[in-house]
């Protein structure tokens, strides 16, 4: 299996540690109980208010129909990879809280928590998640009879890691490319922003 794991300058758990965005799948569909576990960790994300609202539309290439009318919806930059994901995936917001109705500026944020709950337990269970901003909105909302009240977020390829030789030659570079991070001193601050935290050695 093609690993890239993360250098870190402190412990983290492991499946942080492994978990990466592959473009290469193995043809292999993704067991019905590891899928369910990972929709299960999306269900337990924190939010606010715990209005939870997140919404996954799911698309196995088994159900070939389905799926091809997820794939139609990404932009073809990840359509040269992603074709190889045995489990295509779109994340939908609902934009207003579900009790008061009135606009939830924390809806996009709680969405992305609960993918990545996901994403890493996948990881727990040797499948990677390659989240996509890539693909067309609108295109998405009307295939999936999306409500104005919702706004699809990302699209997600899900699947156990494949051999990067079958990705096309620039891709492949980046398939074996080193994960690069900024340092904590440059994104964790002290009082005035912009001032490093002194918890820093
Ligand atoms: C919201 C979001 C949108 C992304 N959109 C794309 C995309 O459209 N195409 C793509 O190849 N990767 C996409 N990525 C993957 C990122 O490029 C990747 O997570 C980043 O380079 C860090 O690499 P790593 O996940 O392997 O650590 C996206 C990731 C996120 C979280």
């Amino acid at each position: 299996m093609h690993v890239k794991t993360a250098s870190t300058d402190y412990p983290v758990l492991n499946t942080i540690r492994d978990r990466w965005s592959p473009r290469a799948f193995a043809n292999r569909p993704v067991a019905r109980e590891d899928l369910l576990s990972i929709l299960e960790a999306a269900r337990w994300a924190p939010s606010c208010y715990n209005d939870q609202p997140w919404f996954f539309i799911l698309a196995e290439k088994s159900a070939q129909e389905l799926y091809e009318k997820m794939f139609n919806c990404l932009l073809p930059g990840n359509q040269k990879w992603a074709t190889s994901a045995p489990v295509l995936m779109l994340s939908v917001a609902r934009t207003s809280f579900a009790q008061s109705g009135k606009p939830n500026q924390h809806a996009l944020h709680d969405v992305g928590q609960a993918v990545a709950q996901l994403s890493i337990q996948a990881v727990s269970v040797g499948i990677f998640v390659h989240q996509m901003a890539g693909f067309n909105k609108d295109k998405a909302r009307t295939a999936f009879s999306i409500p104005d009240e919702f706004d699809p977020v990302a699209a997600i390829a899900l699947g156990y890691p494949g051999d990067p030789i079958h990705l096309p030659e620039d891709l492949k570079t980046m398939e074996s490319a080193p994960r690069q991070r900024r340092t904590l001193s440059e994104f964790v601050f002290n009082g005035t922003f912009g001032t490093t935290t002194d918890i820093l050695p």
